[in-house]
């Protein structure tokens, strides 16, 4: 019995220095010691020997067993760590490579130039508004009532503001002025205050107009607020968004919400002040409306006139990216042209 074991155990050592891999390992094991390989055959003729030969035939089967056991798994470590080193080699990856260029999206021109306005007036002491206080579905009463305007005036006209079919009362808003009553109704002044946002007009559309656009609406009510903070504030506001060296003028204006009231225009960046299509041949381009809140508009909500004044503006962003960056067509905004969303 101590030959056949010896034999066994040789012929499984050939076996295992022949053999080339793992998986041949792994047949080996199973061809000799898994519970039919040929050592338990052996093993299963102990018990018909004496209680001495059990014993050594027994610790020689199990030291012969447990060796095989050692030289298959050194030769196993062996091969795995070549398969490993062949792998590795094969899967290489040059990191040094430079990578494949995602494409990213880009910030809007739009809400570029919004942020950018919205920037000149927070560093002058202005807040945002919460959104909230800015609704683009509005009631006639916050677009038109409480801003001072009659009933009969043409802009509530059907011809000019989108009337919704939810009630006769409700409009998508036509200017953000709507806003400076809502902040009003919920804070007490001092306010100094800004409010972003998409208005609607009922326009044929051309190179200047498009039925929606957006504006910044501005309102600054304190003691003492005069013309002078008026004009000191908008002009300010021009320099650091043109720089210094773009002429502008005030003209006076009216606005049922502002007394008295002005507008700002530019000069039109496409004709030098020449006169051109985009400026419809003035030479000039209007950015905003402001004034002097209105008492009217201040009794409304419940502010004192003779306690308290204020300011208002509001303006124009297409026409101020338009007049910054030499964009002659308002819809080359919304067409979503990557030729042209790409310069920006
Ligand atoms: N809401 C006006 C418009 O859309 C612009 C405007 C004028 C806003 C005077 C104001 C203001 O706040 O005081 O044409």
């Amino acid at each position: 019995m101590k030959v056949q074991l010896e034999n066994i155990y040789n012929s499984a050592k050939a076996d295992i220095e022949n053999a080339k891999n793992i998986a041949d390992l792994d047949e080996i094991r199973l061809k000799y010691l898994s519970r039919k390989g040929e050592f338990n055959n052996i093993k299963k003729g102990l018990k018909d020997l004496s209680d001495e030969d059990k014993r050594t035939v027994g610790a020689f089967a199990n030291k012969i067993s447990e060796d095989l056991e050692f030289l298959i798994k050194e030769k196993h470590d062996i091969f795995y760590s070549k398969e490993m080193d062949e792998k590795l080699q094969k899967d290489r990856i040059d990191i040094t490579l430079s990578g494949k260029q995602v494409p990213m999206g880009k910030v809007h021109p739009l809400t570029q130039t919004t942020n950018e306005i919205v920037t000149i007036f927070q560093n002058l002491g202005f807040s945002v508004a919460d959104p909230i206080l800015s609704p683009e579905v509005e009631t006639e009463y916050y677009n038109f009532d409480m801003l001072n305007v009659p009933k009969d005036h043409p802009a509530r006209d059907v011809q000019d503001t989108f009337y919704s079919s939810i009630a006769n009362n409700v409009v998508l808003r036509s200017q953000t002025s709507g806003a400076q009553i809502h902040i009003m109704e919920n804070k007490k002044p001092p306010i100094k205050i800004i409010a972003p946002g998409r208005v609607y007009r009922n326009e044929n559309i051309n190179a200047r107009k498009n039925n929606f656009f957006h504006q910044i609406e501005g309102l600054y009510v304190d003691k003492d607020i005069t013309f002078g903070d008026l004009k000191g504030v908008l002009n300010e506001f021009i320099r650091l968004y043109f720089g210094a060296s773009r002429p502008t003028r005030f003209r006076s204006s009216f606005f049922p919400f502002t007394e008295p009231s002005a507008e700002v225009d530019v000069q039109c960046i496409m004709c030098q002040g020449k006169g051109c299509r985009t400026c419809s041949g003035t030479g000039w381009l209007e950015i905003l409306g402001c004034g002097m809140v209105d008492v009217n508009v201040l009794r409304g909500v419940g502010i004192d006139p003779d306690v308290y004044t204020g300011f208002a503006f509001g303006m124009g962003v297409e026409r101020l990216a338009m007049l910054k960056y030499a964009i002659d067509d308002i819809r080359l905004f919304f067409n979503n042209d990557k030729r042209f969303l790409e310069q920006f």
